[in-house]
């Protein structure tokens, strides 16, 4: 099957942050982080150390907030944890049991675009799927479907290691859910994934059952348990 190795699953922000994101990076020493708007996530080397972290606190700034995404290292105990929640995170296996056919997943599927932002956010903000701010689909593709001209389902490309694509941002407004637009939009961005030699992975809370049997049924199965983890950087040294 096409795609990369899966190691670069283990540190997939940092793997995006010094490759295929470089771009909406910002970086000291060790340390990078996405540029404000786009991502909030940071990274510091697998193995850190109070230098790698000293080199995030610079970067963040005093009481900065660091999404640490499911960074092994855990920060100086002096760094105030804000949030830590239990997750999964899972790869396309190949098709499922209920994968939309592909002309199917191409219906009313629109791309989205710079113009759409205050549309996106305002669903991202009704739904919850995880953070998406204003510049956040400078990451990827992300693709919309509209009901009367209201965009009312979403879903995007995220982080971009080495080989592979996260599907991220994948939200349906609570009038237009049960109608098949999440299967359809995640089944759309899955093909354009594989067709450039990539693999889709996601990540998902533990307690969100209904996404998960989704994307299950989807073809995605789950790789390892995740732990996301935020902090805040120390005011003072
Ligand atoms: C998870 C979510 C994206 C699903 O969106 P959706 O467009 O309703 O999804 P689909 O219609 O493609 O599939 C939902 C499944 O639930 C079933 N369902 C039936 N009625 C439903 C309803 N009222 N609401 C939701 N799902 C319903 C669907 O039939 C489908 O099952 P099936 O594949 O066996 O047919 C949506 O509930 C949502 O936006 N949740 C909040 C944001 C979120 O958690 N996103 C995921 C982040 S990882």
């Amino acid at each position: 099957m096409a795609g990369g190795n899966a190691v670069a699953l283990d540190d997939p922000v940092g793997a995006s942050l010094r490759g295929h994101h470089a771009h909406l990076a910002r970086g000291r020493g060790g340390a990078v982080s996405y540029l404000p708007g786009v991502a909030t996530f940071s990274a510091v080397p697998v193995e850190a150390g109070s230098a790698e972290w000293a080199d995030l606190a610079r970067l963040l700034g005093p009481g900065g907030f660091a999404d640490m995404f499911d960074c092994p290292s855990i920060p100086p105990s002096h760094w105030e944890p804000v949030f830590v929640l239990g997750g999964r995170q899972m790869v396309w296996a190949g098709a499922g049991s209920r994968v939309p056919s592909q002309a199917e997943a191409r219906t009313g599927v629109v791309e989205l675009s710079p113009g759409d932002v205050p549309e996106m956010l305002d669903l991202a903000g009704r739904t919850e799927p995880g953070p998406f701010w204003a510049r956040t689909l400078e990451l990827g593709t992300y693709l919309g479907i509209r009901d009367n001209g209201t965009l009312v389902a979403m879903a995007g490309e995220r982080l971009r290691p080495p080989g592979w694509t996260e599907i991220s941002a994948v939200c349906t407004a609570p009038e237009a859910r049960g109608r098949g637009y999440a299967a359809r939009l995640v089944s759309a961005l899955a093909a354009r994934i594989v067709s450039r030699d990539e693999r889709p992975f996601l990540h998902v809370a533990d307690t969100n059952t209904a996404a998960i049997a989704l994307y299950e049924r989807l073809g995605f199965e789950t790789r390892k348990p995740v732990t996301f983890r935020g902090f805040r950087t120390p005011v003072s040294s």
